[in-house]
């Protein structure tokens, strides 16, 4: 099938599974907001998520695997195709200046995956020693769970950390998106590329202001 071997249906796969991790992203976000609303509000939110009949749980979770997996997948042929095919990679940068954020995507990417990884052991399946507490009730209290741990200067630090590596991630992953599906051109590009910088940053702001709020104090259990 075309879609799965051509260059151009690799990066369309690409961008749309990046879209849909996007989406999950910006609704993940709205929903952690609620944290600001005191235990109440979080922990009601946990409470309908988790009372969602189990064939929707089941499958978003499917579907946001296999999101990851085709994104992850085709992003590795991509980045090795484009390494070993493009001899006069000086040439090629001198025109298209490219950023940090467009050199380094496999990168940010592969520290996005470790960190959810690692997210997922802490918050869903609550393996890690400080929300040993929290194992077993489910939602139980996610408010809680969540303060305990950004008291923690190390775990503050790795979400800041990783909210940064998604901001570049995001900066050029959302015009790399507008280029794929071919709405881009030399007029709208600047357009793009501002409006992809400002979500990015305010999904960045809007994320990493849980951590710093908590570790700070302002926000209290
Ligand atoms: C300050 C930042 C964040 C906080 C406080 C946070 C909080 C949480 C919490 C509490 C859960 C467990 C929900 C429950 O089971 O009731 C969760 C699950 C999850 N989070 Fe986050 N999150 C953050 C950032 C992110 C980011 C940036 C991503 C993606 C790049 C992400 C991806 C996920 C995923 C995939 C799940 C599992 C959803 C499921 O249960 O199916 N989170 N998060």
């Amino acid at each position: 099938m075309q879609l799965f071997t051509s260059s151009i249906g690799r990066k369309i796969l690409m961008a749309i599974t990046g879209l849909g991790m996007v989406m999950f992203v910006i609704v993940h976000l709205l929903g952690n907001s609620s944290i600001f609303a005191g235990p109440g509000g979080l922990n009601t939110y946990a409470e309908h998520l988790h009372s969602m009949p189990l064939p929707i749980i089941a499958g978003f979770r499917i579907a946001m695997l296999v999101f990851i997996c085709v994104h992850i997948w085709f992003g590795i042929q991509l980045t090795i195709e484009n390494r070993g095919g493009r001899p006069q990679q000086y040439a090629v940068k001198a025109c298209q200046k490219a950023s940090f954020a467009s050199e380094n995507m496999i990168w940010t990417g592969a520290l996005l995956l470790l960190f959810i990884v690692y997210h997922l052991l802490q918050f869903t399946f609550r393996v890690t020693p400080e929300v040993a507490g929290f194992a077993g009730q489910m939602p139980g209290n996610v408010f809680g769970m969540v303060v305990t741990s950004f008291k923690n200067f190390f775990i503050t630090f790795i979400y800041a950390g990783a909210m940064v590596t998604l901001f570049l991630h995001l900066t050029h992953g959302i015009q790399s998106f507008f280029q794929t599906m071919g709405w881009s051109n030399d007029c709208v590009q600047p357009g793009i590329t501002k409006t992809g910088t400002l979500v990015a940053l305010i999904l960045f702001l809007g994320y990493v202001a849980i951590p710093l709020t908590i570790f700070a104090g302002i926000l209290k259990g």
